[in-house]
């Protein structure tokens, strides 16, 4: 297989991107620097960019900040999708896991690899998510308390379900994270509004091993490093008392 498409199908970026890369000296074959993008190279070698091992990966891997106004989708006739943020060549198949609402910004993980989207949304994988959520008072709560904490820890009762127990920390009066294991429409939402309180702010910044890149500017996205991905491969779905 030629150098670049080795770099491009491992989501280093474009066929043009990483020839770019490749010329500017920033990839190494066997310990050697190599400038020629067409440099044919077979399983055996070992190949470095920027000093990282680069594995060879048939599936794409991008972590994506989800800025608002943008839905979680793949296509969309009238709204913007968060497919639409990501820069020619699309890797085919490439699909969010898991959704967002439109307002809800932070980590995303966008992959063409159905196995690991299966199982990081399966429901019996308890994959913890965590949010930041900023909150506005309503007429009689002000600010949140220790029974806050416990209703969400005891599983906070809804309309249509009751969910399964999640981690509420205070950060202030009108601020906190929260640790869910469950993915359902709206549910951070609406575990919210049923002490109270309106959503006004929501940010994921966790999805199980993943951690969002405080570099990685709202809209923007990049590929995961092979740290990031070997620890989601690795990640086993574990008893729902364990997911904290
Ligand atoms: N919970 C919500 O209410 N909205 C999201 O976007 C994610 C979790």
């Amino acid at each position: 297989m030629r150098l670049d498409k080795f770099l491009a199908d491992s989501g280093k970026g474009s066929r043009k991107d990483v020839k770019d890369i490749i010329r500017s000296g920033r990839v190494a074959v066997n310990g050697a620097p190599v400038k020629d993008p067409g440099t044919a190279i077979s399983d055996s070698d070992s190949v470095l960019l920027d000093g990282e091992v680069i594995s060879y990966s048939k599936y794409a891997y991008f972590m994506m900040n989800k800025p608002a106004g943008v839905i979680t989708a793949t296509e969309d006739r009238h709204q913007s999708t968060v497919l639409d943020l990501i820069k020619a060549p699309v890797p085919k198949g490439l699909s969010p896991v898991g959704r967002l609402d439109k307002d809800t910004v932070g980590l995303l993980l966008l992959t063409n690899d159905g196995e690991l989207n299966h199982r990081l949304l399966s429901p019996k994988g308890h994959v913890p998510k965590k949010y930041f959520a900023r909150l506005s008072p309503d007429a009689d709560r002000l600010r949140l308390d220790e029974s806050d904490i416990a209703a969400f820890s005891d599983g906070i009762k809804l309309a249509d379900m009751t969910c399964m127990p999640a981690k509420l920390s205070i950060l202030s009066d009108l601020e906190a994270e929260v640790v869910i294991v469950e993915g359902k429409f709206h549910q951070v939402k609406r575990m919210f509004s049923s002490r109270g309180f309106s959503v006004v702010f929501l940010k994921r910044t966790s999805m199980g091993p993943l951690v969002l890149d405080p570099a990685l500017p709202e809209g923007s996205y990049r590929p995961l490093s092979e740290d990031e991905i070997r620890s989601l491969s690795t990640y086993t779905i574990r008893p729902e008392q364990e997911a904290f």
